[in-house]
């Protein structure tokens, strides 16, 4: 207790009591009355601050769980928000990839064709005007192609052909760029499996960020991806043998990947789980809830 704190201390007040009663003429009651009357002032004065410091940590209180709510709301809302970003998006790649498809890619195949015939029927004698034909050829032939992948970047063209193959063809096209070995295994109920596009889209989008951060920051040599279907379940591991990182360290004010794979999956009641440590490599689980029942079992393929 501080020093100013008045002490109530009971063999005290008993002595003082005893003092105060010697006292001659009945001074001594009076004093003791005097002193009583100021026990109870100072008490009454002690019970009303306390009861002020009550009403002040009651309004604390209050503030903070209305404050605690305001922010569940706030952050509820930053989810919505996000997974109609994350949707408007895909319906705008998809949107875009199509009028590719659609406008540019039917028209310049038209016009391929117009070339060709244009470069069959010029004779040899006009030899300048078949070199120009088909150098417009090849042209036309690059502008194909870029399309062609740039439909494939808004929006992956396998995605029909089902999950097995499109994570199959992903990770050709990353070795073939990048030079580094993959290997897929998946349990036997994965070539059968059929799944919605959307389903599909999500597991790419996954493993396209994935092998993204493998190439541009892992070092890693191999990558091994592993698919299975249980009971209503759909799980992909990508571990890489890399340099690997701290997943809890503070995020890079530019790096939105992962962040952004953990909003996408959690938009469809899934899970997203990145383990990692400082040069035994990354491993990124993912979780995704499925209609369809598979057992699981094994396979396996190295692309190079
Ligand atoms: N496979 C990996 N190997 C090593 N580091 C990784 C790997 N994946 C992610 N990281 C680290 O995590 C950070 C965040 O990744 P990400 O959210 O995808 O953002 P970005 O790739 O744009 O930096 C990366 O900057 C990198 O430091
Ligand atoms: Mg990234």
């Amino acid at each position: 207790m501080g020093t100013n704190t008045p002490s109530y201390n009971n063999d005290d007040r008993g002595r003082h009591q005893e003092e105060l009663r010697e006292l001659p003429n009945g001074r001594g009651k009076a004093a003791l009355d005097d002193r009583d009357a100021a026990h109870a002032a100072e008490l009454l004065s002690l019970a009303q601050d306390q009861m002020l410091v009550n009403q002040a940590l009651v309004e604390k209180i209050f503030a903070l769980e209305q404050a605690e709510g305001a922010l569940r709301s706030s952050e509820h809302k930053l989810h919505e928000l996000l997974a109609h970003q994350l949707a408007t998006r895909e319906d705008e790649r998809k949107r875009i990839s199509q009028e590719l498809h659609d406008s540019l890619g039917q028209n310049l195949l038209a016009l391929r064709i117009d070339i060709v015939m244009l470069h069959q029927h010029t004779t040899k004698r006009h030899y300048r005007l078949r070199d120009r034909i088909g150098s417009a050829l090849d042209n036309v032939d690059v502008t194909l192609r870029t399309v062609k992948e740039l439909m494939g970047e808004l929006r992956p063209s396998c995605l029909e052909l089902g999950l097995h193959a499109t994570v199959e063809m992903e990770l050709r096209k990353f070795t073939r760029a990048s030079g580094i070995a993959c290997e897929l295994g998946v349990g036997s109920g994965i070539p059968d499996l059929v799944l919605g596009e959307e389903e599909v889209l999500t597991v790419h989008r996954v493993l396209q960020e994935c092998l993204n951060n493998v190439f541009r920051h892992s070092l890693a040599s191999r990558v091994a991806v592993r698919l299975d279907a249980a009971g209503d379940m759909l799980s992909m591991r990508i571990i890489d043998n890399g340099i690997g990182f701290d997943p809890a360290a503070p995020r890079k004010p530019s790096s939105f990947g992962l962040l952004d794979l953990h909003e996408r999956v959690a938009r469809h009641g899934g899970e997203l789980i990145v383990r990692s440590e400082r040069t035994h490599g990354t491993e990124v689980m993912l979780g995704l809830p499925i209609a369809p029942a598979c057992p699981n079992a094994s396979t396996a393929h190295t692309f190079r």
